[in-house]
């Protein structure tokens, strides 16, 4: 590396806040005296963000002493032994950063495995961990990565990391996994203590994980208020030894989703209990927290420091004003979603170019959520709003080409709401800049695959209540589809289809989208409409089952009335079932007509063949009670995904696999060119998924 690109390295260090280290030493034997002693490194190590030529590592070395500084000897090394070390560096770890550490390790060769490890001057050393870079620009090779979301150490067990390590390690070396992109929810803030749910939550018991220095107390949970409370909880999730594992195995892509900062958040705001507040102090604490214990290469406003954050200093302050992209302008609001640039790109080779996205920060309130909407829902009908309202909502303003109705009403006149959102702009999830740099970025990427790594699911989630027949239940009082209210792209026609239109405008192919966030595994297409507006669509797109946090089937088993008269079209039961199946799947695959036979004959083929062809020609395959995570291989003609689905993570498996699978399940899809419509093949591998297809 020549001494200008040291420089230049130097600064993107800086910027990201890592100390800077050079891969440029003549490959020779370690000489430090390392004994491991993870007690001493008890977050264990990880790796973040691997370009071709460099990485980010990471460790926690916590002393006892409030004020004290401690240096760290880093190696990488070409082999697990430590006989070809390729760099050294010393990282300093102080009280001001929870003694995190961040390195970036630059010169180093593409494509390749590396081992890592940290020693204090005592000789008292991390773990080791392996990291791998991304094969260079014009490398043609595969490119494989797993895709997840949604940890819950709270109330869940994390054995789809136990599984994936031992496929990994079983794997031929080509078809080892390059790196983990984490989709969010890696922690989620709000946390029970044991004693404030005796009966557990759900299928699951409630474990003793954290408990807040200075927490919030909500109805029965738990809330952190400052960043030793953020702090508290990313240790305690990084003691899981499955997770901490599966950091020290690969390098992870990390991008947050709500549950990083608060589970209603937006931009720098929390609800709680239907009320709105400012947040802005919890917003910087939860980036803060962030930045020092996920290795990530993101942009710090005040990047002046190695190790330490240096956070705004902002006070919490009401946002009342919003410009015509829905942004608070309200200046700590600014400073604190400012306080750390989340979205980035990265690439693999050349088939591989990885656009991550924030959902959560720039986002405009979102509709369906607010009290003003409440009437539109009713028990008769759980979770479902009319897809007409939503459509009313989310496009505010320029609804009906700039004539929105001035009520949204239903079509037997029972349900009437003032529009309150007519005067607003069109909801935006993305925000003005980040959306310019997502559609620039987009339209001139080289790479076969354009993946969108999107920390909330695009794809429609609706239903047909309109198709019941006369007799069940209370009649559907709108006049047609319903969407679910989740609360992620299935209720953002309008940016989503401007974004959709953009890769139709530009002959962009190979779009692909990887999500999290919904707790479940849907596979299908982009399109911005469905019937009876028009199907057509862009790309492809997945979304991922949960590592851990209980899915809607779940929910729904345990809090929908044994006697709800439509329990047949979420957790339905054939005449010889013993127990609730998820029929939702099959209600959002099929419809309701299809979910009303299998309660009827339990005939899963006779219900098929009851499909409205109109509810989702945009979904292959949907599974609301699936765990586990999801496996991509892009190459130059094809990207294939496979969904791992393992049981319900109620209790932690003691099995070196991590316990059973319940089904894998691949899609492929060959590389399209502009103007063809993209396909995917689906492929049962293993096990059944009953309801999914
Ligand atoms: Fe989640």
């Amino acid at each position: 590396m020549s001494s200008i690109d040291r420089r230049k390295f130097t600064k993107l260090a800086l910027a990201i806040g890592a100390t800077a280290a050079w891969g440029d030493l003549f490959a020779s034997p370690s000489d430090t005296r390392w004994r491991e002693r993870r007690d001493l490194f008890p977050e264990g190590v990880a790796s973040g963000d691997p370009d071709s030529n460099s990485v980010i590592l990471w460790t926690r070395y916590p002393r006892d002493e409030k004020t004290s500084t401690a240096d760290l000897q880093l190696e990488v090394a070409e082999d697990e032994e430590f006989q070809r070390v390729v760099a050294k560096s010393k990282t300093p770890v102080s009280n001001s950063s929870d003694w995190t550490c961040r390195v970036l390790v630059g010169g180093l060769k593409p494509a390749r495995v590396y081992w890592y490890r940290f020693t204090d001057k005592e000789g008292n050393g991390s773990r080791i961990g392996r990291t791998i870079t991304a094969p260079d620009d014009h490398d043609p090779r595969p490119v494989s990565f797993v895709f997840v979301s949604c940890q819950n150490a709270n109330d869940g067990a994390q054995n789809a990391y136990r599984r994936m390590i031992f496929e990994d390690e079983r794997a031929p070396e080509a078809d080892r996994i390059g790196f983990v992109l984490h989709l969010g929810d890696f922690i989620y803030e709000i946390v029970w203590y044991p004693e404030d749910r005796p009966q557990g939550m759900y299928d699951r018991k409630i474990r003793d994980i954290v408990r807040y220095p200075d927490g919030e107390k909500i109805r029965d949970f738990h809330v952190p208020t400052t960043v030793e409370g953020y702090r508290a909880v990313y240790r305690a999730y990084l003691h899981d030894p499955d997770l901490q594992d599966a950091r020290a195995r690969w390098p992870f892509v990390n991008m947050w989703d709500n549950h990083e900062f608060s589970w209603l958040g937006w931009q720098s705001l929390q609800k709680f209990e239907g009320k709105t507040r400012p947040a802005q102090t919890r917003k910087v604490a939860a980036n803060q927290a962030f930045f020092e214990f996920q290795p990530a290469r993101m942009a710090r406003p005040n990047g002046t420091s190695l190790e330490n954050f240096n956070g705004p200093k902002v006070i919490d302050t009401p946002v009342t004003k919003f410009d015509d992209h829905g942004l608070g302008e309200e200046p700590n609001n600014l400073a604190a979603i400012g306080s750390l640039t989340g979205y980035r790109s990265i690439r693999w080779g050349s088939n591989v170019e990885l656009f991550v996205t924030d959902q959560r920060s720039y986002r405009s309130e979102e509709p369906t959520g607010m009290e003003e909407a409440k009437p539109l829902l009713s028990d008769n009908f759980p979770s479902l709003m009319p897809q007409e309202a939503i459509e009313i909502m989310d496009a505010a303003r320029t609804y009906n080409k700039g004539n929105p109705p001035p009520t949204i009403r239903s079509s037997d006149g029972h349900i009437e709401i003032p529009n309150i959102w007519k005067e607003r702009p069109a909801q935006t999830v993305l925000g003005a800049d980040q959306k310019a740099w997502f559609l620039d970025r987009l339209k001139n990427s080289k790479a076969t695959w354009k993946i969108w790594g999107n920390t909330t699911a695009t794809l429609d989630m609706r239903a047909d209540p309109q198709n019941l027949p006369p007799g069940s239940g209370t009649p559907w009082p709108w006049s047609g589809y319903a969407g679910f209210v989740i609360q992620d792209w299935s209720t953002v026609y309008v940016e989503r289809g401007e974004i959709y239109d953009f890769v139709r405008d530009h002959k962009i192919t190979g779009f692909a989208t990887v999500a999290g966030d919904r707790h479940s595994f849907w596979a299908g297409f982009a399109s911005k409409s469905l019937p009876p507006t028009a199907f057509s669509p862009v790309g492809i797109a997945f979304v991922t089952g949960s590592i851990s946090a209980p899915g809607l089937v779940e929910a729904f088993e345990h809090s929908l009335p044994k006697d709800h008269p439509l329990r047949v079209l979420y957790v339905g039961q054939g005449p010889a079932d013993q127990s609730p199946q998820p029929t939702i799947n099959m209600l959002l695959r099929h419809g309701a007509k299809s979910c009303l036979e299998y309660a009827k004959t339990g005939d899963i083929q006779k219900a098929r063949a009851l499909s409205n062809p109109d509810l989702s020609p945009h979904v292959s395959f949907v599974d609301m009670g699936g765990h586990g995570y999801s496996v991509v291989r892009a190459t130059s003609g094809s990207l294939e995904t496979e969904f791992v689905c393992i049981p319900r993570p109620v209790e932690r498996s003691t099995r070196e696999d991590g316990g059973p699978l319940n089904y894998r399940v691949r899609f492929r899809s060959p590389l399209w060119k502009p103007e063809q419509t993209p396909k995917l093949e689906v492929q049962i591998i293993e096990g059944n998924p009953r309801f999914s297809i």
